[in-house]
């Protein structure tokens, strides 16, 4: 079996020219710093917290029950004055990014409300690329970076980057509970001169809603005294192609002072950075984009459908248009979206419009449609063995792969979890197979574990859902019927392709 390099949505090449609005930063950035000279910290004395306030002793700090400090006593004392970046949330993006600003050179300090997430970055237990995982590891023996769960560390930095999850509930509606804590930390202990930039994907004016009006009522005045904005992420998990300070930054800042200090802040870190004219455009950015790839996911989809009924190979057809220059993204279907990104981010825009009564109904249609997508593929799988002659009660399935893309370890809304639980509660004796993903704990609570060689299933049915690099798939070529939801391998009497 011809097993081709695993799936990836491909999206034209970025440029890395600087665009006629784009700010080269970095010259910015050495500007500021010989200005200042010292931190900004010594220079701004009023309303600072004092020396043995930013600078616990151990006592102090071991006598804080409720924070747990890494090394932060001996961190601090080495610092100073304090970090120079500090970013808030260190999950998929927070990591990465603060690795981004410690191997440019700055001074960071990473904060998270959990304490198991510190300790696995600690122990290096955490899901990143092997250039991001060299980077932790320099980063963990340098007093450069540091790590704390005590959020009212924030004030000790002169840049504040918040990363926190944006998920949505039951009901689609934004959960803005992780980011609006952050920003009330974020805002209580806010001092002069800061520059505070959100990086959380959330509704248009969510930055105006959760840190500017709070810092004005604080007596702040914006542009002035302290500096707001909003950067959306770009991060691409599980790719090496797109390295942080490579990907070209949106920046909308809530004054022109802020988005000019917000630009040097980001500088160095990161060489391409884009400001738009508004806070609100920089938010609205990151909705335009992942909205425009949820929808292009869901027509990739009904291609395929359209495909299936008129006898032809999708994935050939799809190929032969991305030989067109231009005009064309080739988007692929699939067994639907995972991640904190496709699944959720559209729901925070169309929350916000159904608050103004206005529809966005291809938006919610596309939504629609790739929510769909996991009982499609439960119901294949019914059809599939039925025209085999096997009932899916009482069959055995092996689910491949069930991370919700390649090469991440990241089982946030992967389609796999509803699958495995609709075949389950159709009496389908499920296995799943991911060398990434050593056990998962469904929505309805099971926890099942990775069998260790699916060739030994003897499965009824294979339903291929994520294929990762190196992941051998040789074994397909035996089992006797497979369910392609990745619309690679065509052409084989035994793959069905979803
Ligand atoms: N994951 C992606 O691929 C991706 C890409 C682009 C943008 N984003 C956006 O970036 C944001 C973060 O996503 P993520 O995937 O990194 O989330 P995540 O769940 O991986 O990590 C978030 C981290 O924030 C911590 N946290 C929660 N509340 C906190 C608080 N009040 N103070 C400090 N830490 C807190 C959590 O413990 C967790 O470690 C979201 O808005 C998401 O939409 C994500």
């Amino acid at each position: 079996m011809d097993l081709p390099g695993h799936y990836r949505m491909t999206s034209p090449a970025v440029s890395r020219e600087t665009t006629a609005r784009s700010v080269d930063v970095a010259d910015q950035h050495s500007v500021q710093t010989e200005q200042l000279g010292r931190p900004l910290f010594f220079e701004d004395a009023s309303g600072l917290p004092n020396r043995s306030e930013l600078y616990p002793t151990r006592a102090a700090v071991q006598a804080t029950a409720d924070v747990h400090v890494i090394d932060l006593a001996d961190e601090f004392a080495r610092r100073r004055a304090g970090s120079d970046v500090a970013i808030v949330g260190l999950g998929y993006v927070g990591l990465p990014t603060s690795l981004a600003f410690h191997s440019a050179g700055r001074d960071v300090l990473g904060i998270d409300v959990s304490h198991a997430r510190l300790d696995n970055i600690r122990d290096g237990r955490v899901d990143l690329l092997p250039s991001d995982r060299v980077r932790l590891g320099a980063a963990l023996t340098d007093d450069r970076f540091g790590l704390t769960t005590d959020a009212t560390m924030v004030r000790t930095a002169n840049t504040v980057m918040v990363c926190v999850p944006t998920p949505v509930d039951e009901q689609l509606a934004p959960n803005l509970a992780p980011l609006q804590e952050a920003c009330a930390t974020v805002v209580a202990q806010a001092r002069p001169r800061q520059v505070i930039i959100l990086t959380s994907t959330s509704y248009v004016g969510c930055t105006h809603d959760l840190v500017v009006q709070p810092l004005r009522e604080r007596g702040f005045v914006i542009g002035e005294d302290i500096f707001v904005a909003f950067s959306p992420e770009r991060i691409d998990p599980g790719s090496n192609g797109h390295a942080p300070e490579d990907v070209p930054r949106v920046l909308g800042g809530a004054t022109a002072a802020c988005t000019a200090r917000a630009l040097s802040a980001l500088g160095g870190c990161t060489s391409n950075l884009h400001p738009v004219s508004s806070l609100e455009a920089a938010e609205m950015c990151k909705l335009v984009e992942n909205t425009f790839r949820a929808v292009n996911i869901a027509l990739a989809n009904e291609f395929a459908e359209i495909g299936r009924e008129l006898d032809l190979d999708i994935t050939e057809v799809i190929d032969a248009a991305a030989t067109k220059p231009f005009g064309f993204m080739p988007f692929r279907p699939g067994p639907g979206v995972g991640g904190h990104c496709i699944p959720v981010d559209p729901h925070y825009l169309l929350w916000q419009l159904r608050r103004r009564r206005v529809s966005a109904p291809m938006i919610e249609q596309a939504m629609r449609g790739i929510a769909n997508r996991p009982r499609m593929v439960a119901e294949r799988v019914r059809t599939a063995l039925a025209d085999n002659g096997t009932r899916l009660t009482g069959s055995r399935v092996v689910i491949v792969g069930i991370a919700y893309k390649p090469d991440v370890e990241d089982v946030r809304d992967s389609p796999a979890l509803e699958i495995i639980e609709r075949l389950r509660a159709s009496g389908a004796h499920v296995v799943y197979y991911d060398p990434l993903v050593p056990s998962v704990r469904l929505p309805g609570g099971a926890v099942l574990e990775s069998i260790r060689d699916p060739a030994l299933a003897d499965a009824d049915i294979a339903v291929l859902h994520t294929s990762h690099t190196g992941m051998s798939l040789d074994w397909l070529m035996h089992q006797s019927l497979v369910l392609d939801t990745t619309y690679k391998f065509t052409g084989l009497p035994h793959v069905l392709s979803l």
